[in-house]
């Protein structure tokens, strides 16, 4: 590929800069060292003499103080990540016992924002303008090819990184011309959650499920029959996705071609609009909602189904905070005429940048958040799915999620991808907005997901990323 030569060229510059700061940095241990066996009584580290001498050091080497370093000299590695639900807490309880175990490191955190596409938005910005700042990042499992491709990540394989510890799905998707490029942190698997005071089963069908949801409405008094992402972001590509392999329909096909207009996914696309205009199940502010609405929804007792991710779990059940602690439980999205249970495929990786200062360093932060025991502890205090196919087996896991771990992990491995290309986020974009207007009432779904796809193709064509036959071949 073009950029192969430029990735290589960066990577380099990157290993050599660490290089210089290692070696500027040993140096000026020793000198501190040096200066402090003369006079033990002095904190040198922090005396005007000591600075003077490290700063007159550093000159020789060549090197600025600032250069991914802090004032005491340590690597500091930015990091932005996700703080939904319980995230922040437990990300910024194993930093903190990273940085006791390399006190040469310091990790910066930096706030992001809870959505996904804002969270690209965000990324794309930084990483055009070449900032070396932030060293990691949080990336969602689509986007992995994209900033491969455009040189903005580090192949990790040079960090030995064991490939063959993960589930080999999370791993393809974040392989891009044959390198790694991410490492898988957490599995994300949509799910059905339902009410267990309302309903004796999870239902069986996507029908069952109208039903069902319509039954509580009227007789159980719950506001809402179903509440799902609804949002015009990348959430509801997810959603979709759900009820599109519940029909048996997909995005794009094996070959690359975007097969969004099929008859299946006519269907399921109109299921959805069915429910919220015909049935009404689901309410129309779904329409605005991403996931925390949703749960706000659930959680207070308005709704008798949601469509969600792990994370919701271990929220709803605290009773301080939910009205609905221990009367819910969770169960695949059901499958309809045509098709299969559903789930969509999503999850974070751990990437580096390539104009980072302290790729070492930021390595070692990833390689310490992706170990058995940081995954155990993330499951049970955020409910998310370990990467690590060995940790279902472990007791640990069992009480820590909400499902039994051998369900879990075959609701993982057959979970279903989102298209793994470079330009998969101008593709979503294109959908959503389609499956927006359909769902809004602008457009039929037929006509919605037939505009879809003919853009999704045009664009195929224009970055000449089309497959070898005529577009929509063999439909
Ligand atoms: C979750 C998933 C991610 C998905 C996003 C959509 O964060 O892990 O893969 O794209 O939700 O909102």
């Amino acid at each position: 590929m073009a950029l192969k030569p430029r990735q290589q060229r960066l990577h380099h510059r990157a290993r050599r800069s660490s290089l210089r700061t290692r070696q500027a940095r040993s140096g000026v241990r020793s000198l501190l060292r040096a200066l402090r066996s003369r006079d033990e009584e002095v904190d040198l580290q922090t005396s005007v003499q000591a600075w003077a001498a490290a700063a007159a050091l550093a000159g020789v080497l060549g090197i600025h103080a600032c250069a991914g370093k802090d004032e005491d000299w340590r690597a500091v590695v930015t990091f932005p990540a996700s703080a939904v639900g319980a995230e922040a807490q437990v990300l910024r309880d194993q930093l903190e016992r990273f940085m006791l175990e390399h006190p040469d490191v310091r990790i910066v955190r930096r706030e992001t924002p809870d959505a996904a596409d804002q969270r690209h938005q965000l990324y794309v910005q930084w990483l055009n303008a070449r900032a070396s700042d932030p060293d990691i990042l949080q990336l969602d499992v689509i986007w992995t090819p994209e900033f491969a491709a455009a040189g903005w990540i580090l192949p990790l394989d040079g960090f030995g990184p064991p490939v063959e510890e993960y589930f080999p799905a999370t791993i393809a998707a974040n392989r891009w011309d044959g390198k790694l490029y991410a490492l898988p942190w957490f599995v994300d698997v949509g799910m059905l959650y339902w009410r267990t005071d309302v309903f004796r089963d999870a239902p069986a069908t996507l029908e069952e499920l109208s039903r069902a949801a319509a039954r509580a409405r009227d007789s159980a008094g719950i506001r809402y029959g179903m509440v799902w992402q609804g949002a015009r972001y990348e959430g509801l590509v997810t959603v979709f996705l759900e009820y599109l392999g519940a029909f048996g329909g997909r995005i794009m096909d094996d070959d690359g071609r975007i097969v969004v207009d099929s008859e299946a996914a006519v269907r399921a696309l109109r299921f959805m609009v069915d429910e919220i205009y015909e049935t009404q199940n689901v309410p129309r502010s779904t329409l605005t909602w991403q996931e925390e609405q949703t749960r706000f929804a659930f959680q207070n007792g308005q709704a008798a189904f949601m469509r969600n991710w792990p994370y919701a779990y271990p929220l709803m059940q605290d009773s301080a905070e939910s009205r609905v602690a221990s009367r819910f439980a969770v169960a695949p999205m059901p499958g309809a005429d045509g098709g299969e249970p559903t789930a969509a495929l999503g999850g974070s990786q751990l990437a580096i940048n390539t104009n980072s200062e302290n790729p070492e360093a930021a390595y070692a932060v990833i390689e310490y958040l992706t170990r058995p025991e940081q995954m155990l502890e993330r499951a049970r205090v955020v409910g998310q799915y370990p990467t690590r196919p060995a940790l279902y087996g472990r007791p640990e896991l069992a009480r820590a999620l909400s499902v039994a771990p051998d369900q879990a992990r075959r609701i993982i491995e057959r979970a279903v991808p989102r298209p793994v290309t470079p330009i998969y986020t101008q593709l979503s974009e294109l959908l959503q907005i389609r499956l927006h207007r359909a769902l809004t009432d602008q457009q039929p779904p037929r006509a919605a997901l037939e505009a879809a796809a003919e853009e999704m193709r045009a664009l195929l064509d224009k970055v000449g990323l089309a497959p070898k036959e005529p577009n929509g071949a063999g439909r």
